[in-house]
């Protein structure tokens, strides 16, 4: 499905990821890993198509992403549709004034009618558990609450692919064992879940595979999540514990 071919991207000359090679097929849990800088974001803002290859190719299910298919308003909105992207950072993802519009926002845009949206807003509030925040400014909410809507807003699309970025970062050990169990359930219901993480006490056991990203922005292994957890050594070698 998604397929990174040899890709680097560099942020005004200074690369941030080298000739990765990545192929994820729909239905995969992969965890990124790696040190702080390593390129993590920046390859999951690629398969967002929020950047865009310096060198090399991204294809999903086999046709390539360009930038300037992503400019046409109406591909646009089917590849985000099809691929949502949670930032690490929730207020760079929230801008309506109410929890409720934020997560309709997406389900408005794909066109859909206002009692399909109301259905979706209602389902993906109580998925998240936040039904009680719907009239809340996501402004007046903590960071934790920001991150739970951000996570409603992208679901209530129903994208395939889940890109999350540090999707731990912030919240309470309970709200982290219930947003894994959440993304357990959403990748056992068929979604792919790509998500950068230095969690790794709450990512054991929740993704199949795990791409390791070195210091020099290379991806260094790709593997089972769980031998590469284990292997202590390695992980180790590369700074990441
Ligand atoms: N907007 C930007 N402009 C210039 N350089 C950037 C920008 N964003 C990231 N970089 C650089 O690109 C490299 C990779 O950054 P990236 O954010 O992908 O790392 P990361 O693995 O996600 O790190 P972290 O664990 O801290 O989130 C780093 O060297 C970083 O300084
Ligand atoms: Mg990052």
């Amino acid at each position: 499905m998604i397929d990174i071919q040899k890709v680097t991207y560099r942020y005004l000359g200074k690369p941030a990821l080298v000739e990765a090679d990545l192929q994820i097929e729909a239905g995969d849990s992969v965890a990124v890993i790696g040190p702080n800088g390593s390129g993590k974001s920046t390859l999951l803002k690629l398969l967002g198509g929020l950047l865009h290859p310096s060198e090399g190719r991204y294809l999903l299910d086999g046709k390539e992403i360009v930038e300037a298919a992503l400019k046409d308003p109406v591909y646009s909105r089917q590849f985000h549709q099809r691929i949502g992207f949670v930032f690490q950072n929730p207020d760079t993802q929230l801008f309506c004034s109410s929890v409720e519009e934020e997560v309709a926002f997406g389900p408005e845009q794909m066109g859909l009618s206002v009692p399909e949206v109301k259905r979706r807003v209602d389902d993906c509030l109580a998925l998240l558990q936040i039904a009680d925040l719907r009239g809340e400014h996501p402004w007046n909410l903590s960071g934790g609450e920001k991150k739970r809507v951000a996570i409603a807003a992208v679901l209530a699309m129903n994208p395939e692919v889940l890109l999350l970025d540090e999707p731990m970062n912030g919240i309470d050990p309970k709200g982290k064992a219930f947003l894994r169990d959440l993304l357990l359930r959403l990748n056992a219901a068929g979604k792919t879940v790509v998500a950068a993480t230095h969690d790794f006490a709450y990512i054991d056991g929740l993704f199949r595979r795990a791409a390791v990203f070195s210091e020099d922005h290379r991806l260094v292994r790709d593997g089972s999540c769980g031998e590469i957890l284990a292997d202590r050594p390695f992980l180790a070698r590369h700074n990441i514990i």
